[in-house]
């Protein structure tokens, strides 16, 4: 019998004294990456998770029927919404896929109605901001800060000696895991397994509102012609763009659907909101899904696509309603760093971000009927 989700209160987040100087430290660290890359390539690029691999548009379905505690905010009412699918890996330089990290997955969901979080009351997108593992590399955003700064010196120096340290990280992960573990560390600074996106798991890592309650969310393949993927040893080391290349080749035929699934909070002690390294038991509350969302086959990345989403657009937590507030000291900070981030690429890059209203025309060289799935 599954226990109820915990609601929530003030309470159950602690607001450190220093938050807006830590804010400032991390906006400081990740503009830090972007001037140096920008240095380097004179491209106006994110902080982190700037090599995209794949930019698509598909639709979001709100399941019917879901039961009270899951129908809220976006998921309140059965509905079809275009959204865009923005994959990535976390480094803030572009390296050759060797050099082999998490995979990010950002979701915009597009003409969401509700009350809106603060800043982006003329928007009507919701984004859900992951990473393919189910808690963040560090429980805080003081320790997180910690590891940034380490990260930051690193930036553009020894692509080479990436890849080489990237080998041997991914031999020692890869014996890890043969013993049925698994270093969040390790594969943070490129001892990734070369797995394919599309296996993957995508996970918010830290809690958000879910109506009157917390939980976190995950984006999870179900259809066969993505998880056939888990099966896939991508070619890493001999092709440097191996991974954007496995995406053309599957949406140049095929499509894809996944599920949105939220796992409620149903015990403050074991799903803290504060600590945001701590795995939420699936035993305790499993991820239930609450929509889906689907692709239909298409040109997965081209210049086009990069122009408009990579450089027009930002993918924030803090993009969208109020029923899905981020929580947690992580969450926190990420308002201004990401804002800071972004600022910074439209300034560099001569463009204005934009949040769409539709997917149709987003990409100048495709005809219109290529580009949308329109529900
Ligand atoms: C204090 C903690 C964090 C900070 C300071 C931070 C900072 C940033 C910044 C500055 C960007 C680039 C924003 C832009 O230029 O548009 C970014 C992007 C991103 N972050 Fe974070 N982040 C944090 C935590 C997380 C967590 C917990 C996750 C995942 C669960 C995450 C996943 C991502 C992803 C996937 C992107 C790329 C979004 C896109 O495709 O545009 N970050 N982050």
């Amino acid at each position: 019998m599954l226990k109820a989700p915990v609601p929530y209160t003030s309470s159950v987040e602690e607001i450190e004294d220093d938050e807006a100087q830590l804010a400032a430290d991390l906006a400081k660290t990740m503009l830090a990456i972007s001037r140096k890359t920008y240095e380097d390539t004179h491209e106006g690029l994110r902080s982190v998770h700037a090599k995209s691999h794949a930019l698509l548009t598909g639709r979001l379905s709100v399941k019917p029927d879901l039961p009270p505690d899951l129908a809220q905010g976006l998921f309140a009412a059965p509905g079809d919404y275009p959204v865009i699918m923005r994959f990535s890996t976390t480094p803030g330089d572009i390296l050759p896929d060797a050099v082999s990290t998490p995979r990010g997955l950002a979701l915009k969901v597009i003409g969401v109605k509700g009350p809106r979080l603060p800043g982006t009351q003329d928007a009507t997108t919701q984004d859900f901001v992951m990473v393919n593992g189910p808690a963040f590399q560090a429980p805080n955003a003081r320790a997180f800060l910690a590891n940034l700064k380490l990260l930051a010196m690193t930036t553009d120096r020894g692509g080479s000696a990436k890849v080489a340290l990237s080998k041997v990280l991914r031999a020692t992960e890869g014996a890890i895991e043969s013993m049925g573990g698994k270093s969040t560390t390790l594969r943070a600074l490129g001892g990734h397994p070369a797995t394919h996106p599309l296996s993957e798991t995508y996970y918010s890592a830290t809690p958000y509102l879910h109506g009157p309650y917390i939980a976190k969310f995950s984006v999870a393949p179900v259809s066969e012609d993505l998880t056939v993927h888990g099966h896939d040893h991508l070619d890493i080391d001999e092709n440097p763009t191996a991974i954007r290349e496995a995406m053309q080749d599957h949406f140049a035929i095929m499509g894809g659907e996944w599920e949105l699934r939220v796992q409620l909070c149903t015990d403050l002690e074991a799903m803290p909101v504060e600590n945001a390294a701590r795995v939420w038991p699936e035993n305790e509350s499993p991820y239930v899904a609450v929509a889906t969302v689907k692709v239909e086959p298409q040109t997965a990345w081209s210049e086009a696509r990069s122009a408009a989403i990579d450089d027009g657009m930002s993918f924030s937590p803090w993009h969208g309603l109020e029923a899905h507030r981020p929580l947690g000291s992580v969450n926190r900070l990420r308002k201004s760093v990401y804002e800071a981030s972004a600022r910074a690429r439209g300034e560099r890059e001569h463009k204005a971000m934009t949040e769409p209203t539709d997917t149709r025309n987003l990409f100048t060289d495709e005809p219109e009927e290529a580009q949308v799935y329109y529900p």
